[in-house]
Protein backbone atom coordinates (compact mmCIF):
# COMPACT_ATOMS: atom_id res chain seq x y z
CA UNK A 1 0.00 0.00 0.00
CA UNK A 2 1.22 3.64 -0.76
CA UNK A 3 0.84 6.21 1.23
CA UNK A 4 0.50 9.04 -1.02
CA UNK A 5 -1.33 11.48 1.48
CA UNK A 6 1.49 11.59 3.84
CA UNK A 7 3.46 14.47 3.13
CA UNK A 8 6.32 13.97 0.63
CA UNK A 9 8.96 15.18 3.23
CA UNK A 10 7.88 12.31 5.39
CA UNK A 11 10.32 9.45 5.41
CA UNK A 12 7.78 6.63 6.92
CA UNK A 13 10.24 4.23 7.14
CA UNK A 14 12.52 6.23 9.42
CA UNK A 15 9.84 7.05 11.40
CA UNK A 16 8.73 2.50 11.42
CA UNK A 17 12.10 2.03 12.57
CA UNK A 18 12.66 4.79 15.12
CA UNK A 19 9.50 4.23 16.91
CA UNK A 20 10.42 0.32 16.57
CA UNK A 21 13.82 0.72 18.04
CA UNK A 22 13.18 3.51 21.04
CA UNK A 23 9.18 4.17 21.22
CA UNK A 24 9.71 7.43 19.36
CA UNK A 25 10.32 9.57 16.21
CA UNK A 26 10.72 12.86 15.43
CA UNK A 27 9.47 14.42 12.31
CA UNK A 28 10.83 18.17 11.59
CA UNK A 29 10.05 20.52 8.74
CA UNK A 30 6.47 18.63 8.36
CA UNK A 31 4.50 21.03 6.53
CA UNK A 32 4.77 23.98 3.74
CA UNK A 33 5.47 26.83 6.10
CA UNK A 34 2.07 28.81 4.69
CA UNK A 35 -0.22 25.83 6.08
CA UNK A 36 1.65 26.40 9.64
CA UNK A 37 1.17 30.05 9.75
CA UNK A 38 -2.91 29.19 8.41
CA UNK A 39 -2.59 26.94 11.95
CA UNK A 40 -1.06 29.33 13.98
CA UNK A 41 -4.00 31.99 13.00
CA UNK A 42 -6.68 29.69 13.84
CA UNK A 43 -5.33 28.41 16.89
CA UNK A 44 -4.57 32.39 17.97
CA UNK A 45 -8.32 33.65 16.73
CA UNK A 46 -9.59 30.70 19.00
CA UNK A 47 -7.47 31.65 21.96
CA UNK A 48 -10.68 32.54 24.17
CA UNK A 49 -12.46 29.38 23.80
CA UNK A 50 -9.30 27.23 25.50
CA UNK A 51 -10.41 25.61 28.90
CA UNK A 52 -7.49 25.34 32.10
CA UNK A 53 -6.70 21.58 30.69
CA UNK A 54 -5.90 20.54 34.78
CA UNK A 55 -9.79 21.50 35.66
CA UNK A 56 -12.23 18.30 34.92
CA UNK A 57 -15.96 17.94 35.71
CA UNK A 58 -14.84 21.00 38.36
CA UNK A 59 -11.47 18.96 39.45
CA UNK A 60 -9.07 20.62 39.79
CA UNK A 61 -5.90 19.26 39.25
CA UNK A 62 -2.47 20.73 39.71
CA UNK A 63 -0.14 18.16 37.41
CA UNK A 64 -0.46 20.53 34.46
CA UNK A 65 -1.44 24.44 34.07
CA UNK A 66 -1.94 24.99 30.32
CA UNK A 67 -5.41 25.34 28.75
CA UNK A 68 -6.66 23.43 25.92
CA UNK A 69 -9.35 23.32 22.90
CA UNK A 70 -10.66 20.10 21.04
CA UNK A 71 -10.38 19.93 17.66
CA UNK A 72 -13.51 19.22 15.77
CA UNK A 73 -15.22 19.93 12.39
CA UNK A 74 -15.50 23.59 13.23
CA UNK A 75 -11.54 23.90 12.93
CA UNK A 76 -11.03 22.50 9.53
CA UNK A 77 -6.95 23.77 9.42
CA UNK A 78 -6.17 21.60 12.36
CA UNK A 79 -8.47 19.03 10.50
CA UNK A 80 -5.88 18.59 8.12
CA UNK A 81 -3.50 17.70 10.60
CA UNK A 82 -6.13 14.99 11.79
CA UNK A 83 -6.44 13.62 8.42
CA UNK A 84 -3.02 13.55 8.17
CA UNK A 85 -2.45 11.41 11.33
CA UNK A 86 -5.74 9.41 9.82
CA UNK A 87 -2.87 8.32 7.41
CA UNK A 88 0.19 7.96 9.58
CA UNK A 89 -2.35 5.36 11.69
CA UNK A 90 -2.57 3.33 8.79
CA UNK A 91 0.93 2.74 8.45
CA UNK A 92 1.48 1.90 12.10
CA UNK A 93 -1.62 -0.71 12.27
CA UNK A 94 0.04 -2.41 9.24
CA UNK A 95 3.54 -2.24 10.52
CA UNK A 96 2.63 -2.99 14.21
CA UNK A 97 -0.89 -4.29 14.30
CA UNK A 98 -1.60 -1.30 16.34
CA UNK A 99 -5.46 -1.73 15.85
CA UNK A 100 -5.59 1.95 15.57
CA UNK A 101 -9.26 3.50 15.05
CA UNK A 102 -9.44 6.52 15.39
CA UNK A 103 -7.74 10.35 16.33
CA UNK A 104 -8.60 12.40 19.30
CA UNK A 105 -6.65 16.14 19.31
CA UNK A 106 -6.74 19.21 21.19
CA UNK A 107 -4.77 22.71 20.92
CA UNK A 108 -2.53 23.25 23.93
CA UNK A 109 -1.33 26.86 24.99
CA UNK A 110 1.26 27.26 27.22
CA UNK A 111 1.67 30.89 28.47
CA UNK A 112 4.98 31.97 30.35
CA UNK A 113 5.26 30.00 34.06
CA UNK A 114 3.04 27.03 32.61
CA UNK A 115 4.43 23.71 32.66
CA UNK A 116 2.95 19.84 32.33
CA UNK A 117 4.22 17.60 34.88
CA UNK A 118 5.87 13.86 34.66
CA UNK A 119 2.93 11.83 33.41
CA UNK A 120 1.93 9.03 31.18
CA UNK A 121 -0.68 9.62 28.23
CA UNK A 122 -1.90 5.75 29.19
CA UNK A 123 -0.53 4.70 31.72
CA UNK A 124 -0.77 0.50 32.52
CA UNK A 125 -2.90 0.43 29.78
CA UNK A 126 -5.70 2.17 31.87
CA UNK A 127 -7.12 3.82 28.28
CA UNK A 128 -7.38 3.19 24.17
CA UNK A 129 -4.59 5.14 23.83
CA UNK A 130 -1.63 3.63 21.41
CA UNK A 131 0.44 6.31 20.21
CA UNK A 132 0.77 10.11 21.51
CA UNK A 133 1.78 12.94 19.01
CA UNK A 134 2.56 16.55 19.52
CA UNK A 135 2.70 18.98 16.34
CA UNK A 136 4.67 22.24 17.45
CA UNK A 137 3.04 25.23 15.38
CA UNK A 138 4.18 28.55 17.02
CA UNK A 139 5.88 30.81 14.00
CA UNK A 140 9.37 30.38 15.91
CA UNK A 141 11.26 28.91 19.06
CA UNK A 142 14.16 30.14 21.03
CA UNK A 143 16.78 27.67 23.13
CA UNK A 144 16.29 29.81 26.13
CA UNK A 145 12.60 29.72 26.43
CA UNK A 146 12.51 26.69 27.70
CA UNK A 147 9.16 24.43 27.44
CA UNK A 148 10.87 21.36 26.34
CA UNK A 149 9.52 17.27 25.98
CA UNK A 150 11.56 16.02 28.37
CA UNK A 151 10.80 12.03 27.42
CA UNK A 152 11.84 8.60 28.49
CA UNK A 153 12.24 5.87 25.79
CA UNK A 154 11.59 2.35 25.93
CA UNK A 155 15.11 1.79 26.39
CA UNK A 156 14.84 4.23 29.24
CA UNK A 157 17.04 7.03 27.97
CA UNK A 158 15.94 10.60 28.51
CA UNK A 159 15.61 12.77 25.51
CA UNK A 160 14.96 16.90 25.81
CA UNK A 161 13.40 17.59 22.80
CA UNK A 162 13.10 21.66 22.19
CA UNK A 163 9.35 22.87 20.78
CA UNK A 164 10.82 24.02 17.71
CA UNK A 165 8.36 25.11 15.12
CA UNK A 166 7.01 22.66 12.58
CA UNK A 167 8.28 19.63 14.66
CA UNK A 168 5.83 16.10 14.85
CA UNK A 169 6.87 14.25 17.77
CA UNK A 170 5.72 10.67 17.47
CA UNK A 171 5.75 8.32 20.96
CA UNK A 172 4.01 5.45 22.50
CA UNK A 173 1.34 6.60 24.87
CA UNK A 174 2.71 4.64 28.09
CA UNK A 175 6.06 6.04 27.70
CA UNK A 176 6.69 8.61 30.66
CA UNK A 177 7.11 12.39 29.76
CA UNK A 178 6.76 16.36 30.71
CA UNK A 179 6.89 19.45 29.38
CA UNK A 180 9.36 22.21 31.15
CA UNK A 181 7.70 25.43 32.49
CA UNK A 182 7.50 27.86 29.27
CA UNK A 183 8.74 31.45 29.31
CA UNK A 184 7.21 31.94 26.27
CA UNK A 185 3.65 31.74 24.60
CA UNK A 186 4.27 27.27 23.51
CA UNK A 187 1.35 26.31 20.57
CA UNK A 188 0.66 22.68 20.11
CA UNK A 189 -1.47 20.29 18.84
CA UNK A 190 -1.36 16.97 21.06
CA UNK A 191 -3.33 14.43 19.67
CA UNK A 192 -4.10 10.83 20.56
CA UNK A 193 -3.86 7.63 17.92
CA UNK A 194 -6.77 5.37 20.09
CA UNK A 195 -7.71 1.81 19.24
CA UNK A 196 -11.13 2.33 19.87
CA UNK A 197 -13.90 4.87 20.54
CA UNK A 198 -14.42 5.27 24.77
CA UNK A 199 -15.15 9.05 26.21
CA UNK A 200 -11.80 8.88 28.03
CA UNK A 201 -10.34 12.59 27.67
CA UNK A 202 -8.15 11.99 30.36
C1 LIG B 1 0.31 16.06 26.46
C2 LIG B 1 1.78 16.24 26.45
C3 LIG B 1 3.73 17.22 25.41
C4 LIG B 1 4.15 18.47 24.70
O1 LIG B 1 -0.40 16.92 25.89
O2 LIG B 1 -0.16 15.07 27.04
O3 LIG B 1 2.45 15.52 27.15
O4 LIG B 1 5.33 18.56 24.34
N1 LIG B 1 2.33 17.16 25.63
O5 LIG B 1 3.31 19.36 24.52
MN1 LIG C 1 1.36 13.75 27.68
Amino acid sequence: MQFTSLPTSWNIDQILDDLNTSGFALVDNVYPHEYVRDLVQECSSNLEAFRAAGIQNGVVSHIRSDHILWIDDQLPIAQQHINTLENLAQAFNQAFYLGIKEVEAHFACYNAGEFYALHRDNPQQKNDRMISTVFYLHESWQEDWGGQLRLQDKNDQWHIIPPVSNRLVIFQSDLLHEVLLSKQQRLSITAWLRSSNSIWNG
